[in-house]
């Protein structure tokens, strides 16, 4: 049994790290919905032609989680969160966020971003960036302006805006929901000594779940891989603080690993930017490079009837974001998927708008 003045504060400490950010990014959130209420009312959306971005049926408003319903979630999540910590799975977990004059600098680049990323949704400009940038041999669907945003994947500015925009969208708790693929690596983990484990993180982006990781274990050999050389430069630097973790550019298709030679793979936020083929195609490498009994966990947004009160919401977030593969996303079988590639579904747990998803490589 913890003695009180630990338990204490150790919620203390969450509290004094959780909730200034969480007021800090949702504020975000409230200023850049007045600006687009603003910019609605001055000049009504174009007439696309007739075809909305994305086709598909329009949300019921019963679907639709009420705010006091979306905060009692977010409430659980964190809740979740500060019970890890306490259960010893990880640290007061300390995001990294940047000091002030950092902070600052993020919010003007995500605010004088925000009128580009308007013109690129009226006009549904979603391949932009084939204008910005070179092709590389990556694949066609990954040349696209995901989430209406500038540059795509591409540029150092859109690397330098992302956090900004993930954790604006996620009311501040995208951190915290990439936390809960860390309990089932602890499952596999624990007692385990951490400098013989090899974890791979693909499609890392930013290195932000790279660093959850590490702060719970700081001495675990893991290798972040993305498509986005600047993606991987912005990880690289921001992960520069531990040892033992290495950013590649790198294709989730073909892992650069050897058949059973790793002891976990995660995915946080990558899956429903794939086509469904290519879901198939990640999956089995993923199979492929897992020792037998290593784990898969994928982290990604909540599917239909995960949970029918967010339904609506599911169906209503690729009309404002590009993400032309979520639909299908949405309904997608990842245990068949799974199934088929030696991997043995051990549950799912919804964590927010988001969900943690854990498979075993059969041993
Ligand atoms: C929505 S972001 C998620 C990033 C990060 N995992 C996070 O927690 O925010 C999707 C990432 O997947 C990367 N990506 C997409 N397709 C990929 C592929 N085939 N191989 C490697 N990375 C890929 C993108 O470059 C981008 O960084």
């Amino acid at each position: 049994m913890p003695d009180p003045v630990t338990v204490l504060g150790t919620r203390v400490a969450y509290a004094a790290r959780q909730l200034p950010r969480l007021a800090w990014f949702a504020g975000h959130g409230v200023v850049m919905r007045r600006l687009q209420a603003q910019v609605r009312r001055r000049a009504p959306p174009r007439d696309r032609g007739g075809a909305p971005p994305v086709a598909g049926p329009s949300p019921g408003p019963a679907s639709l989680p009420g705010s006091r319903r979306l905060y009692a979630d977010l409430a659980r999540l964190l809740r979740q969160d500060l019970a890890n910590v306490e259960a010893g799975i990880y640290p007061v977990p300390d995001d990294h966020d940047g000091s002030l004059p950092t902070l600052l600098e993020r919010s003007r680049l995500f605010f004088a971003d925000l009128p580009e990323i308007h013109a690129r949704r009226e006009r549904n400009g979603v391949r932009d960036v084939l204008a910005e940038a070179p092709r590389r041999g990556r694949p066609a669907y990954y040349l696209q302006n995901f989430h209406f945003q500038s540059g795509g994947w591409m540029t150092e500015e859109s690397a330098e805006r992302y956090d900004t925009q993930v954790e604006v969208l996620f009311n501040g708790t995208a951190n915290a929901m990439r936390r809960q693929a860390l309990p089932p690596l602890h499952e596999v983990f624990a007692g385990r000594d951490q400098r013989r484990l090899r974890l791979i993180d693909i499609g890392c982006g930013t290195g932000r779940f790279l660093d959850c990781l590490k702060q719970a274990w700081p001495r675990l050999p893991a290798l972040g891989l993305d498509l986005s050389e600047a993606y991987v430069r912005h990880a690289q630097r921001h992960l520069r603080r531990w040892r033992k973790v290495a950013v590649a550019v790198g294709n989730a298709e073909a892992i650069p690993a050897a058949d059973a030679s790793v002891d976990a793979v995660t995915s946080v936020f990558m899956m429903h930017e794939l086509p469904a083929k290519v879901r198939r195609v990640v999956m089995a490498e993923c199979a492929r490079v897992l020792r037998p009994g290593g784990r898969l966990v994928l982290v990604d947004s909540l599917q239909r009837g995960d949970d029918p009160a967010y339904d609506g919401l599911l169906e209503r977030f690729p009309q404002n974001y590009h993400e032309p593969y979520y639909r299908g996303y949405l309904d997608e079988d990842f245990s068949a998927m799974a199934a088929g590639c030696g991997l043995v579904p051990v549950r799912d747990v919804n964590a927010f708008v988001s969900k943690v998803m854990v498979f075993d490589k059969a041993g």
